[in-house]
This record gives C-alpha cells, structure tokens and sequence, in this order.
C-alpha cells in the first residue's frame, strides 16, 4: 500500500474525511504530496509518454508568445517603467517564464524580470534547466512560497495553478446541501451545513435543480489575497480550467483525477500517484480580485483570448520560412488551442488591472 493510502486508512478509522483534505494530502502531503515528492526517475508526472498529463506549455510556445504580448502591453500601459516583475506562482517546469523571456525583445526584454515560485521539487529542478541562460543573467529568479513578496509593478500571471488547490465538491439534493467525504467503505455524499459556500452558490443561479452541485475552494481567498496584495500596478492573469459559477453548478462540478493521460473521478485512489485537479470558478475569483482592488476584470475561452492578442496572419506566414517539422509543431499548437472541443475551449483567461 503506497504512503498516503496508509495514512488515510488510518484516518478513516476516526470517521468520514471531506473530499477537500483527500485532495489536500495527495498534492501536498510535504514527503509523499504528488507536487511534493521526488519521482523515481528524477523527473515529473508532466509529459506524454509514461506520464499523468500535459499543458498548453507541452504543445508548444504559442501561449508564452500570446503572453508575452500581453504582458508588454502592461508595461506600456503603466508608462515603460524601468523595471517589470513578472511573478508566476505555481510555475512549475518555468517552461511559461522560459517561453515569455525568449519571445520578448528590446527596452521590454531589458526591463523585465520573471520570478519562478513553486516549491514543488520535481519542478524547481526542471525550471533550473529550462531558465538557465535566464538565471546566469539575471533576467529570471527564484522564490520561495514562504517568502514574503515584496511590492512590486509589473504582472502576476498563473497556469493551472488554481485548479490545483483543494476543492470540495457540494450538490443540492432538492432539500438539502450535501458534500462529498470520503468512508471507511468509500466516497458518499453526506449532507452539511455549506455555510458560506452555500450562499455563494444560491446567490449565482436563478433557482437550484436537484443534483446541481459545484465546488467551493477554502484557501482561493488568501492566495488571491497573497498575490494580488504585493502587486502596486498592473497585469494580473490566470489561465486555468473552469467555467462561470452558474455553468459550474449546472454541470455539478467535481474532483476529478489525472493518471496515465485518463481522467477520471476516482480522486481518493493512488493519493500521491495521480493528479487531482477541480474548476475553478472565475465569477469568484474575478469577485475576490475586485475585492483586492483589480479592476476591467474579464475572463474567457483560451482560445477566444489567443484569436484577439496573438497576430495569427503574421505568425502563420513567418512559420513558412521554417523548417517543416517544426512549422507542422507550430501549427498543431495553434489548432489545439484555437479549434472548438479542444485545449483552448476547455481553458479560460482572467485578466484584472490594478491602477497605480
Ligand atoms: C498543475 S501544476 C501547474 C504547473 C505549471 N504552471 C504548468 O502549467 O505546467 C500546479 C503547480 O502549482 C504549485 N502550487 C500549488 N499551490 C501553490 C502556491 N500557493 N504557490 C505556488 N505554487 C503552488 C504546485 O506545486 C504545482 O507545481
């Protein structure tokens, strides 16, 4: 029996665990935490063969790109300022950074500053490679996550870091509120007082179907808090799976988990050994962030996102000159995050300003 399996049987003798702290040990137990452990083989569950899963980043640079674009629109925005910080919590493999740092250029490459925060150490030691021409020149850095941050201008940007923070799904049975634990003999919806979270959701539908559910993340007001607070003026940008909060309760969003490149909705099985992610709900997020005083909040499909910023025609016809392999690449990074069904409808990007 793998470590953390262990553990929770031992916990259940103690009675029924929610579905959140299931996901909260298997990410990030701080030994045998799938974001915390050291692989066998050294490297991380990111990838194809062999692997869990894939980002955009693994398809290729075009969301760095579209990034990159936006994030120097920001900087114009805020008057060229000499210095732009551009922290990525949850940044993983720094394969987003690595992308933004080789497509930006002139007074915004010189200005810029990317800085790496993840503790995750499969990760760190993936972004050590990929930044390395970054870091010997000091255009990139890393932080800790019990660092403190210190005020900056420039841009917080994220991907898929929100859907990996614990979530607990609810659904509404007609009557009444019940959430998702795991037993002794299995996962069971039990029925509980939602508190705030049942508010939340009430107050985003015009009337709850039996079965509507969606699910509600404890900690999203303190890392929006963390990250939003330090950031004096400019972009904030999240690029994560997830929906409005009426489509969430509609569909009755749930945990889901990621081994193998199969998902599923087994998240109390082989904790430790698979990815567990949950939507994120952009009506909550962009409502937080307006709390923290971020302004012209908007969210919508990647796909969508990448048609209006990223200049397709003019790429398209620079990729011609390449060579073909790497033009095919090009063009199948474009067409998984532009064509219907695919990658860039199943994502969403939230941008938020904050004025000086
Ligand atoms: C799904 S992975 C995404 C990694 C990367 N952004 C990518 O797209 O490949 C989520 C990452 O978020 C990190 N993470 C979770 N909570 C965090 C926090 N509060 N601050 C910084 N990183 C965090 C985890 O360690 C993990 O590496």
């Amino acid at each position: 029996m793998n470590p953390l399996d262990a553990l929770l049987q031992s916990r259940l003798a103690q009675g029924p665990i929610a579905a959140a702290e299931v996901m909260a040990l298997g990410l990030y137990h701080p030994e045998h935490g799938y974001y915390r452990r050291t692989m066998s083989d050294g490297g991380g569950p990111w990838g194809f063969d062999g692997k869990d899963y894939y980002t955009a980043l693994d398809l290729g640079s075009l969301l760095g790109q579209t990034l990159a674009l936006r994030l120097e629109a920001a900087w114009e925005w805020l008057g060229r300022p000499a210095r732009f910080m551009a922290l990525e919590p949850g940044a993983g493999r720094g394969w987003l950074g690595r992308d933004v740092l080789n497509a930006v250029s002139g007074s915004f490459a010189e200005a810029l500053v990317y800085v790496h925060r993840d503790d995750n150490p499969a990760a760190r030691r993936a972004a050590e490679m990929a930044l390395a021409p970054f870091l010997a020149t000091n255009r990139a850095r890393f932080a800790a996550e019990s660092d403190p941050l210190e005020s900056f201008t420039g841009a917080v940007f994220s991907n898929e870091l929100l859907d990996a923070l614990p979530a607990q799904p609810w659904r509404w049975e007609g009557e009444r509120w019940t959430r998702e634990v795991l037993t002794a003999t299995g996962p069971e919806w039990q029925a509980a007082d939602p508190g705030e979270a049942g508010a939340w959701f009430t107050s985003q539908t015009d009337g709850l179907e039996p079965r509507d559910g969606s699910i509600w993340c404890e900690v999203l007001p303190s890392v929006v808090h963390e990250l939003a607070l330090p950031l004096e003026a400019g972009l904030f940008l999240t690029v994560d799976y997830g929906e409005s909060a009426d489509r969430l309760l509609a569909k009755g969003a749930d945990l889901r988990r990621f081994k193998a490149h199969s998902v599923d909705g087994k998240w109390h099985e082989d904790l430790g050994e698979a990815d567990l992610t949950a939507d994120v709900d952009f009506t909550r997020l962009a409502s937080l962030l307006e709390q923290e005083g971020l302004s012209n909040l908007s969210h919508m499909e990647l796909s969508k996102w990448i048609r209006i910023h990223a200049p397709l025609d003019e790429w398209g016809a620079s990729w011609m000159d390449l060579p073909d392999a790497e033009r095919k690449l090009r063009t199948e990074n474009l067409l998984q995050l532009t064509l219907p069904g695919l990658m860039g409808s199943r994502f969403r990007v939230l941008e938020g300003w904050k004025e000086k």
